[in-house]
């Protein structure tokens, strides 16, 4: 029903308002700190309207109650329910306690999920509790048709005609109050054809930032393949120091930030790279795998001067036989049209 998609809307709103609201009251002070220790502003709070959900289990669907219908409340996803003896549902209570919320907004900057990251490592009961703490999906929020900041984002991609991803909240929000506008975040999760497509609207050129460690290389190799799919030119940076991008731009500062941008890999030369460091032997068996490592990227490229030049580039870079690794190449790329 129709009804229900504006309700939503209006409540993420709403509930927007309050924890911007809590972030200001007395219970907020170790949350406010916990900002200020992370180099986090007022500016950059009002910017990304950052706020706290507090400890009450029930202070927040108080405030709401009044305003919205069951229906929306339950379908929110900011609330939980205890399931009562006879199966029906019982009492909401907040889903979001004692974190930081950022929320996630869509093309049009207007919110329709929620990011909470934990501020203390356990709860009230001393059980650890996940760092970052998402929506669930909802009528509003599907997780990989979203990229976190794409609203204040897309105006500079198409002006500066490329999207420079990074993987957290944090990494791009530093990122962007430093001055490098288009950035977005993939936040954590595996990025989607979808929002390749969405972000091919405005560029056909994407930097990626992602950690540097297994997990964000993992995501690298993984964006690197959709993006070329879809003709995306892309290069990899790749920081020095294991730090992210956050921690890069607050601890270097945002010139020497920005140099590593300007430093930048072509996709191609980051993955010979990758090869030479995961299969560093020159046997036959590390050369094979490090050819298979390769060959589906290489298969991806959209024409047969571009396969043969990575091909030949990787086969002198890894010391393996140029002629063999083309004969494989074109093997791949048979099937193709
Ligand atoms: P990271 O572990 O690199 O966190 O996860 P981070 O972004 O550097 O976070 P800070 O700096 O400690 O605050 C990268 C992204 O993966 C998602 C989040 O979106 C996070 O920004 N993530 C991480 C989760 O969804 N849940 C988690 O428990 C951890
Ligand atoms: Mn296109
Ligand atoms: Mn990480
Ligand atoms: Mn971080
Ligand atoms: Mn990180």
């Amino acid at each position: 029903e129709a009804g229900i998609r504006r309700q939503l809307m209006d409540l993420h709103e709403g509930a927007t308002q309050y924890f911007e609201g809590m972030l200001k009251s007395p219970e907020a002070a170790r949350a406010r700190e916990y900002l200020t220790g992370r180099g986090v502003t007022p500016e950059t709070i009002k910017t990304f309207r950052i706020g706290y959900a507090p400890e009450s289990f029930n202070d927040m669907r108080e405030r709401l109650q009044p305003h919205f219908s069951e229906d929306a409340l339950r379908q929110s996803g900011l609330f939980s329910a205890k399931e009562e003896a006879d199966g029906r549902q019982g009492q909401m209570y907040a889903k979001f306690r004692r974190r930081i919320m950022f929320p996630i907004m869509n093309e049009a900057g207007k919110p329709i999920a929620f990011t909470g990251r934990a501020i203390e490592e356990n709860d009230e009961k001393g059980r650890p509790v996940a760092k970052y703490f998402n929506s669930p999906e909802t009528p509003l929020y599907t997780k990989g048709q979203v990229l976190f900041n794409l609203d204040k984002a897309k105006s500079a991609i198409k002006t500066n005609d490329f999207v420079l991803l990074v993987e957290g909240q944090m990494d791009c929000i530093s990122v962007y109050m430093a001055g490098v506008h288009s950035v977005v975040a993939t936040s954590g999760t595996a990025f989607t054809e979808m929002q390749v497509r969405q972000l091919a609207r405005f560029t056909h050129r994407a930097v990626l930032n992602f950690d540097p460690d297994n997990a964000g290389r993992a995501a690298a190799e993984k964006s690197i393949a959709l993006l070329t799919e879809e003709d995306f030119e892309v290069k990899i940076v790749t920081l020095e120091g294991g730090l992210d991008p956050d921690r890069y731009v607050k601890e270097r500062g945002i010139q020497a930030y920005l140099a590593a941008l300007r430093g930048a890999v072509r996709y191609a030369d980051y993955l010979i790279e990758r090869a030479r460091q995961e299969f560093p032997a020159r046997t036959a068996e590390s050369n094979v795998k490090a050819m298979n490592y390769l060959l589906p990227h290489i298969r991806r490229m959209p024409n047969a001067l571009q396969r043969n030049s990575f091909a030949l580039d990787a086969a002198q870079k890894l010391g393996i036989d140029s002629g063999i690794l083309l004969q494989e190449v074109k093997q791949a790329a048979a099937g193709r049209v």
